[in-house]
């Protein structure tokens, strides 16, 4: 299959790549029986609970009170909840104290349909003398504002005046917890994340992608079945496109070809789940034309790659623990223009995946114990093409704590994952 120039320097040089690459191919992580994966939650969960008092003495609050009924839950549930637990049952309230007095508990959880909830829930405050209440009843974060509007009324309608005079927002308490990643975690979120990788490298193969005849929407099925097939499931429909045509995130309209042929330059947007964690990747792929290598991918193409990656560089090495997201956007934005990149602050996409828009979210705290996607694109000139075009890519880090920086959890796409041309025999003595 290998097209190579016998007795030429470059060729021991393109081995000793393959050889490094070989070693990193990803593969499919299965994953373990339900209930081996129910008991890791639940310790991870438990794990997590065990950090609350902590967290709320860093927020300055007292306690932390949820309150729900079964179908309408708080966003804060679903990381509270135990592995075999599908739904809030009636109305289910959860307290945490900051201060426990004594050996009691920091922790109390009432499952009840009948106003007994309420006077055990007084009770426990007035014994513990709580003097703030955070609750998820923020306006802007969702991680945060889970509170419905009905229960929110509710409280108050139960815990009177002296207790409501008590209800506090503070918005960081709901994200960090739900974006604390125990240590034990990562382990399991490498493998994902490899997953990810082997599904986007097998998709965007000749194994998968025909040119003439698969379509993009191909692609996606079959990353979907791809997934099922593994037993593990996803939080978004994967995204393929074709960018020669058109650019998938501006207004200009896609490209309406759907049809992937020679020469294409693709880009998915893909992730799975499993565990109670996502993945979030983006990857570009290009196909070869019958008789083409590695070698015949366009200069301009391998340079919108390598523009990316510096991108990449740029902004990991800008994202300071406990700087805010917007710091680290105008950071990352200097540092580019003082490189020369000539990029536009409307390129820079969703830079992490707690910010949907940069005006609220994006003011928050870079936390160190948690997970971050790098979404970016760079602009770059196709010279073959006579054309501007975006290089999107997206990798999930970790905060790596004996090196104290910011980690690819699998790696980051430096090569373009590559559609290869039918090998008949036609061909292969064109090759040679
Ligand atoms: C209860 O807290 C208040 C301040 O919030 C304090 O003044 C008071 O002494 C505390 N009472 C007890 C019994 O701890
Ligand atoms: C998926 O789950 C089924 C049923 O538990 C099991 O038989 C199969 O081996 C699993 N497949 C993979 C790839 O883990
Ligand atoms: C994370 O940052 C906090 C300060 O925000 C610090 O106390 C803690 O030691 C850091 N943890 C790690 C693992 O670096
Ligand atoms: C490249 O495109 C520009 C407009 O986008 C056009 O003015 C120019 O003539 C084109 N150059 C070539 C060589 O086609």
């Amino acid at each position: 299959m290998l097209q190579i120039p016998i007795s030429s320097i470059p060729l021991l040089v393109s081995l000793a790549v393959l050889c490094v690459q070989a070693v990193r191919v990803p593969q499919y992580q299965q994953l373990l029986p339900l209930r081996e994966q129910a008991a890791i939650q639940d310790a991870w969960t438990v794990e997590r609970l065990s950090n609350v008092p902590q967290l709320l003495k860093k927020y300055e609050v007292d306690a932390w009170l949820m309150s729900q009924k079964e179908y309408a839950e708080d966003t804060v549930f679903w990381s509270l909840k135990s592995a075999t637990q599908f739904s809030a049952r009636r109305r289910t309230v959860d307290l945490f104290l900051a201060n426990a007095i004594g050996d009691a508990s920091f922790a109390y959880n009432w499952i009840d349909n009948t106003p007994e909830v309420w006077s055990e829930l007084r009770s426990v405050l007035e014994a513990h003398n709580v003097s703030s209440i955070a609750v998820n009843a923020d306006t802007d974060i969702s991680f945060s504002s889970g509170l419905h509007a009905g229960e929110l009324e509710k409280i108050v309608q139960e815990l009177g005046p002296k207790w409501e005079n008590k209800l506090v927002v503070e918005a960081m308490v709901g994200v960090e917890f739900i974006a604390t990643m125990v240590p034990g975690r990562l382990e399991w979120y490498h493998r994902l994340q490899e997953t990810a990788w082997a599904i986007i490298t097998e998709a965007f193969s000749e194994a998968v992608i025909e040119p003439g005849v698969t379509t993009t929407d191909d692609v996606r099925w079959w990353m979907r079945d791809k997934i099922q097939h593994l037993n593990y499931t996803t939080w978004f429909m994967p995204d393929v496109s074709i960018l020669n045509a058109g650019d998938p995130f501006s207004d200009l309209p896609i490209a309406e070809r759907k049809i992937i042929q020679y020469g294409d330059l693709l880009h998915c947007d893909f992730g799975v789940t499993a565990l109670g964690l996502n993945t979030d990747t983006q990857h570009m792929a290009y196909v070869l034309y019958p008789g083409e290598t590695e070698e015949d991918i366009p200069e301009g193409y391998l340079g919108g790659l390598k523009q990316v990656n510096r991108l990449q560089d740029i902004v990991k090495s800008n994202m300071k623990v406990g700087t805010t997201g917007n710091d680290i956007l105008k950071t990352s934005l200097e540092h580019m223009r003082n490189e020369g990149l000539g990029h536009s602050a409307g390129t820079l996409i969703g830079m992490f995946n707690l910010q949907e828009g940069v005006e609220v979210l994006g003011d928050l705290p870079l936390l160190n114990n948690t997970y971050y996607s790098i979404e970016l694109s760079a602009e770059y000139f196709i010279a073959e093409r006579n054309q501007t075009m975006n290089f999107y890519q997206e990798e999930d880090v970790y905060w790596n704590d004996e090196t104290n920086e910011w980690d690819w959890v699998w790696g980051r796409q430096e090569k373009f994952h590559l559609v290869r041309p039918p090998v008949d025999g036609v061909f292969r003595i064109q090759g040679l």
